[in-house]
């Protein structure tokens, strides 16, 4: 087995990295160690860098479709980490999760229908609802001082007065959650009693930490009535964001003809050519890099918990179930919460993402993301130790 070295550290400068060569613009210094969108330090498996190389060094990169050997990939990557049977026409392919989310509102909604999401929570699902027109409607996540939970008695009120669509994210960005299946059984029954489409955003799937497993929402309830659009994407399992390919799972025929209907609107159906290639190596050969990809994530964590706890005990962690995002309840800072962006910014000089770009519920909280290096952790926590010291 090829073993990682997670340790490693790249130059990401002057690569074209958001993450790393758009600090100026975004935070207002080049000089911010950025732990925050979400993309990891690390190099994608050897074996996607070796297919993506031997497919450049061919020279010619004109229109490319996908064949079977691709849609095989994805299936058995299904089956194998999620002990979920897909059938191959059930998939749909497309550049972006985002923009997946927007097709299906365009094409399973109305203008001004009622579209409900749960904050705080990944901010493109605000803005995918406002832009196409729609109504957002926010049943927030109820959060106990330690947990993130569905308000079921709020969604049922919400759903009863009107909702058409329902964007869930699972698991959660950026609170963590990995949905358990009583929970989602208990979403996808209400679902189903009130007619709503669920569009199951499930880009996280596969970094699931220990002692926790994803289900998809598709697979809860055994009733072709139940309405679910699941959108994947191997960007976050192998930090192949930049290859712009991601597809769904969408079993109910009228909602998948719709679906390839918005697609083609848009011409958006052809890949890309890295991005196909990347994608079948990946899941043909990437178990075992992200099996010790999330061993390292699980060991950063364990790091960032003693040094909070340690010498910052005033930022307490929301423990994750997965994905590789942790959120930072920093509600005893002794800073107004709007002050917060500014102070780990300006002072700490670390790029982390406000909580209220998550939704009004995120405000006092900070996401920080823990999928680099320990070094580059250790180098941003050590700025944030001194700074908050300076308080
Ligand atoms: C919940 C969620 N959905 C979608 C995305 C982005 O998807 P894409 O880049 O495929 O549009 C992200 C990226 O962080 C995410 O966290």
């Amino acid at each position: 087995m090829q073993h990682t070295d997670f340790n490693q550290l790249f130059q990401r400068r002057k690569t074209n990295s958001l993450k790393w060569d758009d600090l100026e613009k975004r935070f207002g210094s080049d000089d911010i160690l950025p732990l925050w969108v979400a993309d990891m330090d690390f190099a994608a498996p050897l074996e996607v860098q070796s297919a993506i190389q031997e497919r450049a060094a061919h020279g010619i990169f004109g229109y490319t479709i996908r064949g079977d050997s691709y849609t095989e990939a994805i299936v058995q990557w299904l089956q194998k980490r999620h002990g979920w049977q897909v059938h191959p026409e059930q998939l749909i392919h497309c550049p972006g999760v985002v923009p997946s989310l927007a097709i299906a509102i365009q094409e399973c909604t109305q203008p001004k229908d009622s579209i409900l999401i749960q904050s705080p929570v990944y901010h493109p699902f605000f803005d995918v609802v406002k832009q196409n027109g729609r109504v957002l409607i926010d049943s927030p996540l109820v959060f106990d001082g330690s947990k993130y939970r569905m308000d079921f008695a709020d969604l049922e009120r919400q759903f009863a007065s009107g909702v058409a669509l329902m964007i869930l994210c699972s698991p959660h960005n950026p609170v963590g959650r990995v949905w358990t299946r009583p929970e989602l059984e208990e979403l996808a029954a209400l679902c189903l009693a009130y007619d709503v489409t669920i569009v199951a955003d499930e880009i996280w799937s596969d970094i699931v930490l220990d002692g926790h497993q994803h289900i998809p929402l598709a697979t809860v309830i055994d009733n072709p009535a139940l309405k679910v659009i699941t959108c994947m994407a191997p960007s976050k399992t192998f930090n192949l964001a930049g290859l712009n390919t991601s597809f769904s799972v969408i079993a109910q025929r009228q909602l998948r003809n719709a679906f390839a209907k918005g697609l083609h609107k848009l011409e958006m159906h052809l890949g890309n050519v890295f991005g196909i290639v990347g994608t079948q190596a990946a899941y043909e050969h990437g178990h075992a890099w992200l099996n010790q990809a999330i061993a390292y994530i699980q060991d950063n964590l364990v790091f960032l918990n003693d040094y909070l706890m340690k010498r910052i005990p005033v930022v307490k962690i929301v423990q994750p179930e997965g994905t590789y995002l942790v959120w930072l309840d920093c509600r005893e800072l002794p800073l107004a919460f709007k002050d917060q962006t500014s102070f780990f910014a300006e002072q700490a000089m670390v790029g982390l993402n406000d909580g209220q770009f998550f939704g009004p519920s995120g405000a006092g909280f900070q996401r920080i993301n823990i999928a680099c290096p320990q070094q580059i952790l250790a180098e941003g926590l050590a700025r944030i130790d001194k700074a908050v010291k300076s308080l």
